[in-house]
């Protein structure tokens, strides 16, 4: 399959979004990002369908025949959460990873900025590129209950094809990668994975390289986020520090991010489908909309329209208003789908706050 390419959307028909809730606070977050992308790009055409752990109670599928059809016609992905338990269900795979896999989307970029919000460091803006198909995420696993292994890939190819994508973000940001890995233990895996991104880095002589292991980096991220520009790493490690990071960018319920590689670029919050707020109305749609703009600008080419949408939302935080998980005055506390209505108005010029 040839690179996703915007320039190469066909917008004879309009540009097709296949919009998937899936489960939990997903059913909450994704509505009000498919109603501030109506309001700012109206050409878009969304195509809704079914995945996750409640498609799969419900009609024994976790990914229905339609939904890849609808996937195979869409220019873009507007995903939500999905519930992914641990302990076995027979026949049910975390729909996510599915897609990722199946859909050859190798790259996940996941941002974070110090957003207007109270009590917050001002100064972060880093974005965690995490590598997306292999790791310890090819899920090959075997065992009994006295002893079980855990299969970890690292081949060249994807760890060339992701750094790339790492340095060159960073040619279009502050010029910095910094590397994360834990080679002096997994000297195979975590071994090739440095070798070829510092390998790839000595063609991109501009930008400043820089290695770290991950347990210090989870230390850094901790005391000075704002060192680090962009971060390069493999999948679990990835998956680790994008929630630790997120912490900077007001936490969960802020931090977008999209999916990138061969097929349509498939946007979606870091979090998940958090049964312990789902069904109350209260969990925080920043997440999904600042990913339904890094679908737009990164995934679409479309970034007038995506800084507008960012510009939208943090004038609303600006404002003070915020869902229950933000700091905040309680008189400017509202629920999901008020927060969404006034990103709404801001975006459609109408007096709101
Ligand atoms: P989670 O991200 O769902 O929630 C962690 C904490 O953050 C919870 O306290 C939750 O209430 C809070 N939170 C998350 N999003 C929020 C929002 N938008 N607004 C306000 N608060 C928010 O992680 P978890 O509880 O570990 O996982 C719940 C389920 O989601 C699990 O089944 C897990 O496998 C799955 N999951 C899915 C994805 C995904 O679909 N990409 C990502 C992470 C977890
Ligand atoms: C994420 C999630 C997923 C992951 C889970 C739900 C499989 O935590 O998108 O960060 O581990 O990648
Ligand atoms: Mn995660």
């Amino acid at each position: 399959m040839m690179p996703h390419n915007p320039s190469l959307v066909t917008h004879n028909g309009g540009v097709r979004i296949c919009v998937i809730e899936g489960d939990g606070i997903g059913h909450e977050v994704v509505p009000t990002a498919v109603e501030a992308l109506r309001a700012v790009a109206p050409d878009l055409e969304f195509i809704p369908a079914e995945a996750g752990l409640e498609c799969f109670e419900r009609r024994g599928v976790a990914i229905p025949e339609e939904t890849w059809t609808a996937i195979d016609g869409a220019d873009g992905i507007l995903f939500g959460a999905i519930s992914a338990p641990s302990d076995d269900i027979p026949g049910y795979e975390p729909v996510i990873l599915t897609l990722r896999q199946r859909l050859g989307l190798y790259a996940n970029l996941r941002p974070t900025l110090s957003p207007p919000l109270p009590g917050l460091r001002p100064e972060v803006d880093l974005v965690i590129v995490r590598e997306n198909t292999e790791g310890l995420y090819v899920r090959t696993e075997w065992g009994d209950e006295a002893a079980a292994v855990a299969l970890r890939v690292i081949t060249r190819r994807a760890s060339e094809r992701i750094a790339k994508v790492a340095f060159e973000l960073a040619r279009k940001r502050r010029r910095k990668v910094t590397v994360v890995h834990k080679a002096n233990v997994m000297k195979r895996t975590c071994g090739l994975f440095r070798t070829v991104a510092l390998e790839v880095g000595e063609e991109y002589p501009d930008v400043e390289v820089e290695e770290m292991l991950v347990d210090a980096m989870a230390m850094w991220l901790a005391k000075e986020p704002e060192r680090f520009d962009v971060v390069l790493t493999p999948n679990l490690f990835g998956d680790i520090l994008s929630d630790e990071a997120s912490v900077w960018g007001g936490g969960l319920g802020m931090a977008p991010s999209l999916n990138v590689g061969e097929g349509p670029p498939l946007a979606e919050p870091v979090h998940g489908s958090a049964p312990d707020i789902a069904g109350r109305g209260i969990a925080n749609p920043t997440a999904a909309l600042l990913s339904a703009a890094m679908l737009l600008e990164v995934g679409l080419g479309r970034a007038g329209e995506a800084r507008r949408l960012r510009e939208a939302v943090w004038k609303v935080l600006a404002a003070g208003y915020h869902t229950p998980d933000l700091p905040g005055e309680e008189g400017k506390m509202v629920d999901t789908a008020r927060f969404g209505e006034l990103v709404r108005m801001c975006l459609e010029g109408e007096r709101w706050g």
